[in-house]
């Protein structure tokens, strides 16, 4: 059995190869080859905690795994983080545990990886501006996978947490150059593409903005009561789900106009599935304002850490121990 720590993940994980398992999980979805139950909660009111069970089980690809992410808010006032979570590969013939993988960094480089395969059908070719409003543990992410996929030249960022700003901005300066803003218009004004990482319940910028042709990955807002983009920029947009499923249950984006009869379903152009398999086109013209919604799907975590598994094994990275 093995144990693969943050920095195996990021040694073991490059981008490019991340969107090349995500294109194949995502067949195999469309294929109907892949079994996700809903998650499932476990609220511990005592610490107002919460575990969530994410498992799947692709018997095309014979992968299966389960998340186990927990949320205990109180965390911050005994110095730990807020969010832990790992990922327990098995063998799916067998049953027989394969790895214990962090899952931190796994969510992070998938979510990352969904939105550069999103931004790959979906932004214009030469897009060199990329701005990201919400710059906390999933923006460096999605930083990364962007530029795998266009030739971003710089960074327009905003968060109304300075010292995260701050942070973000020193943290990408080996990989690219960040611009800090010091409001959402700043930098969505000249961003060929948008990325928002926000954990906001309303909208953190105007859709009114935007550029022609400006390409979003919206991430937070997984809480029908939360949302990160208005009405000015659904209502503009062709927007893409990462899936039909997540996205119309928890996606507060898409659920709210909808809820208001602003939006329809039959709005929604396709999920990241129908764009992989050629079932549907994705940018139409270089006018168009595309827009992606993900939730995150239990798919994406057993196609990556299944890779990192593979190749940890082959290149004999990770810590092994017995179990049973
Ligand atoms: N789509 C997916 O698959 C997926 C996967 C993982 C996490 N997420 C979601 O992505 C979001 C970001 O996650 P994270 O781990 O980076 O969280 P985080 O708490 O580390 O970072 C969120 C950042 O957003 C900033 N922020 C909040 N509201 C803002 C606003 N109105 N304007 C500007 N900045 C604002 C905060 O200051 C913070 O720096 C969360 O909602 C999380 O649940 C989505």
């Amino acid at each position: 059995m093995l144990i693969l720590n943050k920095k195996d993940l990021e040694e073991l994980l490059p981008m490019e190869e991340v969107l090349d398992v995500l294109a194949m999980g995502f067949r195999e979805v469309k294929e109907g080859r892949c079994v996700v139950p809903v998650r499932f909660h476990l609220t511990v009111e005592e610490y107002q905690g919460q575990f969530l069970f994410m498992p799947a089980f692709l018997p095309g690809l014979k992968q299966s795994g389960t998340k186990i992410v927990s949320v205990f808010p109180k965390n911050t006032s005994k110095g730990k983080p807020t969010i832990y979570a790992t990922y327990l590969l098995s063998d799916p013939t067998t049953g027989e545990l394969l790895a214990i993988i962090e899952g931190a960094t796994l969510t992070g480089i998938r979510t990352g990886g969904a939105s550069g395969l999103a931004t790959r059908y979906l932004a214009r070719k030469n897009a060199k501006v990329l701005g990201i409003i919400g710059t906390g543990f999933q923006s460096f992410f999605q930083v990364r996978a962007i530029q795998a996929v266009r030739p971003i030249e710089e960074v327009r960022a905003y968060d109304f947490d300075q010292k995260r700003l701050e942070d973000f901005c020193q943290r990408m300066s080996p990989f690219i150059k960040v611009y800090p803003a010091t409001n959402p218009s700043e930098a969505v004004r000249r961003s060929d593409i948008l990325v928002t990482s926000t954990t906001s319940k309303t909208p953190v910028f105007s859709g009114k903005d935007l550029k022609p042709g400006a390409h979003i990955n919206a991430i937070g807002a997984f809480r029908p009561d939360m949302r990160e983009a208005d009405d000015e920029t659904i209502l503009r947009a062709m927007i893409v789900v990462d899936t039909y499923e997540g996205c119309l249950s928890e996606a507060g984006d898409l659920l709210i106009p909808m809820s208001e009869g602003k939006l329809k379903k039959e709005a929604i152009h396709g999920d990241l599935g129908d764009l992989v398999t050629g079932r549907k086109k994705g940018r139409r013209s270089d006018e168009e304002i595309t827009f992606f919604k993900s939730v995150g799907f239990a798919m994406e975590d057993v196609v990556t850490a299944h890779r990192a598994y593979e190749k940890a094994i082959r290149e004999g990275k990770g810590q092994r121990i017995e179990i049973y």
